[in-house]
């Protein structure tokens, strides 16, 4: 239960209550919602499961349990893993920073507006500006890296799961308000019913980078909490529970978002700032709508603390495991270096955007290749290892401790070994439109 409610803490953030909501809106609504739940129950929680197993067989991080297991050039997916973990966080502690600072303007009463064009002007001359949102990205970081370096991360842990129930409330009530206003109905369809149309090989490539970037995956992550399993910890049963939390979560924010959007007259397309531009307007028109809306980018900060916080910690665990350095060190050096990157990520939303690579501003260049290539190539890595390197191997770590396992033994190989190879090769070419 410890270990479920601990990936699950990491599995729950901003990726499933900001990025959720406006990558469905960007790619047309129920279409992209049933692929993105298809490769959730397939290819995500099977790649899960490898994690899992790679971690709990090894007890090691990520670079060491593929030197163990494979050795060869597969350490070298270790690197990719810092690599991503340390963009992530540099574009992550950006958008917590906003949340940060929606709590605190929610209080004032400053953001809480019911015109949600003029929400939107408001979000826009705050991202936009070159100081404020740098600060609350420096106080974010700061926050995380004290937690990590405090050894506090389990005390954390320990609240959010106190915490993250809350949110999960506050989030169902909103749903209830949201469909429920004047106009939701074009929203609820938008989310709900697929319009097949619009779907190109990008849709499958967004669902699969979102896939893998709100369950954690293809960065190691999962492989270290893998590594704090017991021997005969369910890992079948572990992962079922997290990838369907994970999809309630991100699916109920949709239901948030998304009719909200369509009744306040906003476009679902809006991209990044979509939650931040809805919310506030839905909270604008419900009693003690300041309290609640506080409360709310509060315990969306906390959640993305302990995300931010489980980062960082791939990048301490491969310099601490594998070269033997100092704890302390790494988090305040690594900490630093993400800031350096995380400022020109905010400011490329405002002063920097002339500055842009393939036609993307840095910030949306940093989110591309992490969600977009480098996720879906160490998921790649981890399945190949699993259903080809390991085999046998893999399938009886699979099997131990689980009494659901014996019953999907034939599925979970049949994803591991073929379709979720085949299946991210095919999106990634075409996705990316290299061919
Ligand atoms: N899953 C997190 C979210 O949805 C983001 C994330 C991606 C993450 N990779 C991670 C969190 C690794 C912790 C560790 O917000």
């Amino acid at each position: 239960m410890g270990f479920v409610l601990a990936a699950a803490g990491s599995a729950v953030g901003l990726g499933n209550v900001w990025r959720f909501p406006y990558v469905t809106g960007e790619n047309g609504g129920g279409a992209f919602l049933l692929i993105y739940l298809g490769i959730v129950f397939t290819i995500g929680v099977s790649v899960l499961v490898a994690e899992l197993i790679i971690g709990r067989s090894t007890q090691l991080d990520p670079a060491g349990a593929f030197r163990k297991l494979a050795g060869g050039a597969w350490p070298l997916a270790g690197y990719m893993s810092i690599f991503t973990a340390f963009i992530i966080l540099s574009f992550y502690c950006v958008i917590a920073g906003w949340t940060l600072a929606y709590t605190v303007k929610s209080l004032t009463g400053s953001v809480l507006n019911p015109d949600t064009e003029q929400a939107g002007s408001l979000f826009n001359a705050f991202i936009t500006d070159p100081f404020e949102p740098v600060l609350y990205t420096a106080l974010f970081l700061s926050i995380t890296v004290f937690v990590a370096l405090g050894g506090i991360a389990n005390g954390i842990e320990r609240a959010a799961r106190v915490l993250m129930p809350a949110l999960f409330a506050i989030l169902l009530v909103l749903a209830a308000r949201s469909i429920t206003l004047d106009g939701a109905a074009e929203g609820i369809t938008f989310f709900l019913e697929p319009d097949f149309s619009k779907v190109t090989w990008a849709t499958f490539l967004a669902a699969l980078g979102q896939a893998f970037f709100s369950l954690s995956l293809g960065m190691g992550a999962m492989i270290t909490y893998g590594s704090y399993m017991n021997r005969h910890d369910d890992i079948a049963g572990s992962a079922l529970t997290v990838t369907l939390l994970d999809a309630l979560v991100a699916f109920l924010a949709g239901l948030v978002i998304l009719p909200a959007v369509f009744a306040f007259g906003a476009t679902p397309s809006a991209g990044p700032g979509l939650t931040f531009i809805t919310l506030p307007s839905i909270f604008a028109q419900m009693p003690f709508g300041h309290v609640f809306s506080a409360l709310f980018f509060a315990l969306l900060a906390i959640a993305a603390l302990t995300s931010s916080v489980a980062l960082l910690e791939v990048v301490i665990a491969y310099f601490v495991d594998e070269n033997g350095a100092n704890r302390k060190k790494v988090a305040t050096i690594a900490g630093a270096a993400v800031f350096v990157l995380a400022v020109p990520a905010s400011l490329s939303l405002g002063v920097m955007s002339g500055f842009t690579i393939g036609g993307n501003v840095l910030f949306d260049a940093m989110d591309y290749v992490t969600n977009n290539i480098t996720l879906p190539l160490g998921g790649l890595l981890v399945a190949l290892l699993l259903g080809w390197v390991l085999r046998h191997k893999g399938e009886e770590e699979f099997l131990d401790g689980s009494t659901l396992a014996p019953a999907l033994l034939g599925a979970w190989r049949f994803v591991i070994r073929y379709a979720a190879p085949v299946a991210i090769t095919l999106i990634l070419i075409n996705g990316v439109g290299i061919l």
